[in-house]
Parts: C-alpha cells; sequence; structure tokens
C-alpha cells in the first residue's frame, strides 16, 4: 500500500509490543493524554541524553510511535499499548524495526478538553510551553509523565514494558520578564486577563507583557512613548532578539554563551545611555507571551481554530501597557519587529492594522503568501509532498541545512557563517508525519500544526481542518493531496501577499507604503525565501501605485546565501554573521523606526521622547 514508507526487510519483531502504563499508586485519577515512544539504537548510555528530549528538534532521527489514551484519560494502573498498527516515524511501523538493541523511553503528554466559547468542545495540549524555559521549549511541559529510558531487545514476540514513574515539574518556577524572579528598574510586567480569549477559550486566558522602559523614564515624568514590539517565541524572559542584561560576560563562558552574553550587556550600555544609538529614539520596548493549546505562540492574528488574539492584543493588552507607561497610543508612533514566526506576525499584524502600525521589521518571515508556502504552491501543486509529474516521485524538501544563528569558529567565542550547501535534512512528508505522530489532530505543538491552526478553517470535528491528506493511513483520500476548498480559504484569510496585491490599489497601498521593511537569507532552512520572492516579484513592480517603499532585502554574503534566521546587515550596513546581527534587532530597527515615527509625528505631537 505504501511502499515508499516500509523498507524492504520486514524485521522480526514484527510481532513485538511495547506497553506503557501508568504506576497503580499515581492518586490524581485518570490522565487524558498523547502517550509517545522514542527510540533510539544500541543501549541507553549514562550521561547521553534520553530520547524524549528529542520530542522539541524537527531535525532529530530518533524513532516515535504514539497512541492517543481512551477518550476517558488512562486510568492508575492501566496502559497503552504501541503495536504494529500504531504510526510511527520515521519508520512507519513497529514492522520496521530490525532485531536488535534499542534504548526506549516514554512519556505522555497532558491534554484537557476545553469547552469553547465557539461551541466545540476540543481536546487538545493542556499547553505547549513550559515557563521555566525560552524559545521553543516544547519537550517537556509541565506535569508531563514519563518512563526511566529503558534498554531493551527486540525479537520475535518481544513484549516491552515501560511505566511511566516519572513527573516533570508541574509548577516550575519562572525566571519572569526580567529573569530574576520580581520586576527590575528597567523591565516590568504587564498581565491583562482577556475578556476575548477567555470567551474564546472557555477559561480565564492571561495575555502577559515584558516591556523595557525607555532611558530617561523617571526624569521625564510628562513624556509620553512611542511602542515598539518585538514579536516571536515564546520567551518566559524579555528577549526581542538580544537580551538585555546589565551583567557583563564572565570568563569562563565559552562559544556562543559568552557572545550571546555580551551582547545582552552592550544593549543595556548602549539602552541606557545618553548618547549612542537610542538618542532621539526613546521607546517602550515590548515582548509578549501568548502561548496557545496548539503552539509556543499564537501567530497575534484573529483565527477561528487559535482565538481572537489580533483583537486581544490590539484592544486589551496594548491599551493596558500604554496606559500604565506613558505610551503615544497611536498607529504612527507603533512598530513590529520580529524573526521567524515573529517575522510572519509583524508582516501581518502590519498588514491586517495598518493605520495602527508604522514600521514593520520582518525577518525570515514564515511563508507571508501561500504560492510558496515552503516548496509547496498550494494553489496549483496536487500534492504537497510530492512534486506533481507523469511517473516521477520527487519529495519536497521541507529543511536544507541547518539553524546557523548561533555558529561560532570550533573552540572559540567567534560568531561565523553556516554552510548553505542546500543539503536536504528533512522532506515535508517525514515533518509532517512526525507531527501528526507526536499528536494528531494538529496537537503536536509543532510548526506544521500551528500553520494550519491559525491560516485554516475549523474542520467539522471542532479540530483545525487539513490542508493536505496527512495520515497516511487514511483510505478516504491520497497521501498528501492537497484539499483546493482549503487552500481557498487560507488565500481569502492569511495570504498577506495575496492580500497585498487584491488591496493595494484601493486603498491598502497607501497606508502601507514605505512601512514593510522585509529580510530573509537566500538559502532559509526552511525555505522562507521563496514567498519572499514571490512578494518581491509583485512589489518592485515599477507600475505599483503608490510604490511599495519600505525595503525587501534577500541576504548574501560573498556570493552565498544566508540560513535561518537572516535579519539583514549590521546598523551601519557591514555584512555579519546571522550568529551577530540576530543579537541586534533593537540596535538595529528602533532607531530606524524613530526615523520614519518623527517624520510622521502629527502636528503637535509630543515629541520629548525625541529630544534626547
Ligand atoms: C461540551 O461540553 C459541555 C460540558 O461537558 C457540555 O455541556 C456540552 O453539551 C458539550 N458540547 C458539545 C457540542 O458536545
Ligand atoms: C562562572 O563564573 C561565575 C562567577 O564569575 C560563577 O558564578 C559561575 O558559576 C561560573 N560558571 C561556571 C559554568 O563555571
Ligand atoms: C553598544 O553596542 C555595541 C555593539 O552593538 C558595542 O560595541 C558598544 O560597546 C555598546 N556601547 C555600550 C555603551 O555598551
Ligand atoms: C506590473 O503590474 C502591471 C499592472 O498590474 C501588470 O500588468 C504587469 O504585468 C506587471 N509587470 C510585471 C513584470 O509583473
Amino acid at each position: 500500500m505504501l511502499p515508499f514508507l516500509i523498507s524492504t526487510a520486514i524485521a522480526i519483531a514484527a510481532s513485538s509490543t511495547v506497553t506503557v502504563t501508568l504506576p497503580a499508586d499515581r492518586s490524581d485519577g485518570n490522565v487524558l493524554g498523547r502517550v509517545r515512544v522514542f527510540i533510539l539504537r544500541g543501549a541507553c548510555r549514562p550521561g547521553a541524553s534520553p530520547p524524549i528530549t528529542s520530542c522539541g528538534d524537527d531535525q532529530d532521527t530518533a524513532q516515535v510511535f504514539g497512541e492517543d489514551t481512551p477518550a476517558g484519560g488512562l486510568a492508575p494502573g492501566a496502559s497503552v499499548k504501541i503495536t504494529a498498527d500504531s504510526l510511527g516515524y520515521p519508520y512507519i511501523s513497529l514492522l520496521n524495526l530490525e532485531d536488535g538493541e534499542y534504548c526506549m523511553q516514554a512519556d505522555l503528554n497532558l491534554y484537557e478538553v476545553f469547552v469553547r466559547g465557539d461551541g466545540v468542545n476540543v481536546t487538545l495540549p493542556t499547553t505547549c510551553v513550559s515557563p521555566g524555559g525560552g524559545d521553543g521549549a516544547y519537550g517537556l511541559p509541565p506535569g508531563t509523565l514519563y518512563s526511566k529510558p529503558k534498554t531493551v531487545t527486540l525479537h520475535v514476540d518481544a513484549e516491552v514494558a515501560l511505566s511511566l514513574t516519572e513527573l516533570a515539574d508541574p509548577h516550575p518556577s519562572s525566571p519572569g520578564c526580567s529573569g530574576k524572579g520580581a520586576d527590575t528598574e528597567w523591565i516590568k510586567t504587564v498581565r491583562v486577563t482577556s475578556k476575548l480569549l477567555s470567551a474564546f477559550w472557555g477559561k480565564p486566558i492571561v495575555l502577559e507583557a515584558c516591556v523595557l522602559l525607555p532611558f530617561g523614564f523617571n526624569e521625564h515624568p510628562n513624556a509620553k512613548y512611542p511602542l515598539a514590539i518585538a514579536h516571536g517565541h515564546y520567551s518566559a524572559t524579555f528577549n526581542p532578539g538580544g537580551r538585555f542584561d546589565p551583567t557583563p560576560p564572565s570568563a569562563n563562558l565559552t562559544g556562543y554563551a559568552f557572545v550571546d552574553q555580551q551582547y545582552a550587556n552592550w544593549l543595556y550600555g548602549n539602552w541606557t545611555s545618553a548618547e549612542g544609538p537610542f538618542k532621539g529614539a526613546r521607546a517602550l520596548m515590548v515582548t509578549i507571551n501568548h502561548p496557545v493549546p496548539f503552539f509556543d505562540d499564537s501567530y497575534a492574528v484573529d483565527s477561528v481554530n487559535v482565538g481572537p488574539y489580533g483583537s486581544a492584543i490590539m484592544t486589551e493588552l496594548l491599551p493596558a501597557i500604554e496606559g500604565q507607561y506613558r505610551g503615544l497610543g497611536a498607529g504612527w508612533a507603533r512598530g513590529v519587529m520580529g524573526g521567524s514566526t515573529g517575522g510572519w506576525e509583524s508582516f501581518a499584524v502590519q498588514v491586517l492594522y495598518p493605520d495602527d502600525f508604522n514600521y514593520a521589521a520582518v525577518a525570515c518571515p514564515d511563508p507571508i503568501g501561500f504560492t510558496s508556502y515552503t516548496t509547496v504552491n498550494i494553489y496549483e501543486a496536487k500534492n504537497a509532498y510530492f512534486y506533481d509529474a507523469p511517473f516521477k516521485r520527487t519529495a519536497r524538501p521541507g529543511q536544507r541545512d541547518h539553524y546557523s544563528g548561533t555558529a561560532v569558529i570550533p573552540g572559540t567565542s567567534i560568531p561565523t557563517y553556516g554552510s548553505p550547501y542546500g543539503q536536504t535534512t528533512a522532506t515535508v512528508e517525514e515533518m509532517n508525519r512526525r507531527e501528526i505522530v507526536l499528536g494528531p489532530r494538529s496537537r503536536s505543538c509543532g510548526q506544521w500544526d500551528i500553520w494550519e491552526a491559525v491560516f485554516g478553517p475549523r474542520g467539522e470535528d471542532g479540530y483545525p481542518k487539513r490542508l493536505w491528506c496527512k495520515d497516511p493511513r487514511d483510505t478516504t483520500c491520497e497521501y498528501g493531496a492537497i484539499d483546493p476548498q482549503v487552500a481557498q480559504y487560507w488565500k481569502e484569510h492569511f495570504d498577506m501577499t495575496d492580500k497585498l496585491k487584491r488591496e493595494w490599489a484601493h486603498g491598502l497601498g497607501a497606508k502601507l507604503s514605505g512601512k514593510l521593511h522585509v529580510f530573509v537569507g537566500a538559502s532559509d532552512t526552511f525555505f522562507l525565501t521563496n514567498a519572499v520572492m514571490d512578494l518581491q516579484d509583485w512589489a518592485t513592480n515599477a507600475t505599483l501605485d503608490p510604490p511599495f517603499g519600505g525595503e525587501i532585502v534577500i541576504g548574501a554574503h560573498d556570493g552565498r546565501g544566508y540560513e535561518h534566521c537572516f535579519n539583514g546587515f549590521l546598523p551601519d550596513g557591514t555584512i555579519a554573521p546571522n550568529a551577530i546581527t540576530r543579537e541586534l534587532y533593537v540596535t538595529k530597527f528602533v532607531p530606524r523606526m524613530a526615523e520614519r515615527w518623527a517624520a510622521s509625528a502629527p502636528k503637535g505631537a509630543d515629541m520629548e521622547w525625541h529630544s534626547y
């Protein structure tokens, strides 16, 4: 049936099962969620990472199988069985595992039932983040149950037993916005219980913002300030793209950790200085935490599956921040910036709220148009996993090379470039199948699942409707075949390039001309280059009225493309590795925003922020 997925040698471990048991002495009742079994080759090695820590890593090659708990949850003492019928990745089935020795570990990712305000009940992950963790820490959310790693031998009829004896801290302590627990002189926390989001999710939803106050905030008690949002992944600690830290790097820091601390301290030095890049560019610098049950971040727009995050941020959170910390509270005095997820958000909120922001610095954005949803044109391709061809079956690449944002010359703290050879590290099919193994119905906390949740319609079952046929065992559709009706919904709602094309000449252009500044590496790891090229094809058309303005920079150095996540060159235009420029979002973009804010300020506006 699926010969391209089944290895030729059917192994004799065929009839093996892996039984994962919730200990009988677990006192707090049934547990709802998904059981995943992670498998590495060979015996478990003391000190080596246990298999489950690979959960958040897209490029990981660990074998994984998954099964949901029963609908009422797994009772203490009861088990979930992984059998030859359980879906797996990379091998599709236990049938493919050769005889031999393996290291196995199980986890149980917690789900809960959300009785939503839109009238549907959905069972989704309780959370995809840990308040103790940062950027993309999806591996072990609070309360996850897991087994110890166990060395097992697979052979005919092997019966492997794993027990979920371990528990990830259900209430990890958070370092908070300042990284020091409580707020500091510079970094403040603003929390708003959102009426809109609480009504949608059927439980209280808190939006959290970390706010870096401008230099001179107390010395200028009547000044009002512009506001810049750095959009991006969940991070308990304020991290707008380069941290802010009064502590200089200690000499014992090695590799990229030294670089990161050095730039964090330089940002502190520059921000709190009367001279330097922020002179005349005094602003509130804000990051936002808005994790959702599908991902560590909501994508900051109104979506039928994820909720009205765009409206909640615009009408509930921003007024609270600007009210509390003397914001100007006007569209001409606001900007957005971010990379990757945050790049998409910056582009989208600028386009969807064109009057409410006056500058978008958009780095390596997730697909801003779906003629290039990474390597897939969702309107023209028939199949997302294989290029259309009469006889060939060439898999579409989903990932090439590696993220290069923390590359240093080995053994030093000197940032350097990656090697964009264009090597395929995962196909679109592999990345997507891994997600349905980790959590079917968009419950993996993974990248493709959140895109479908944000961009797509709601399915009849209440879960995000699939853009293409995702499950290789589904006999009602061709594996990977795109649903044109769903693609049309994506186009009408979230294809930002298409929206610009449709509406530019009819008023939207007048509001956006000169505001969109887009940067992407020519060899972006996730093929995010492609959607920016499509935008560029349209935006550079000389007949555009008004002109696009702004910038579209497809980054290269020495004739080589940059990988993820290129955000432009140094503030003075010098070419530098991503491992440096990723530290400089604030240093680079706030002064550029300030120039535009000052140039477009209405007559009589309070300009004290620009005076020192
Ligand atoms: C959702 O769950 C609530 C509470 O259990 C129940 O009252 C309601 O009827 C359910 N709605 C649907 C559509 O199943
Ligand atoms: C590095 O040095 C600092 C003091 O400067 C100390 O607090 C810290 O524990 C040291 N870290 C390591 C990894 O040795
Ligand atoms: C400002 O940042 C730059 C690097 O971006 C650094 O070279 C400089 O020393 C910093 N200035 C202060 C006062 O920290
Ligand atoms: C530029 O835009 C005009 C008007 O929409 C269109 O007719 C023309 O084909 C475009 N040119 C290019 C090179 O895309």
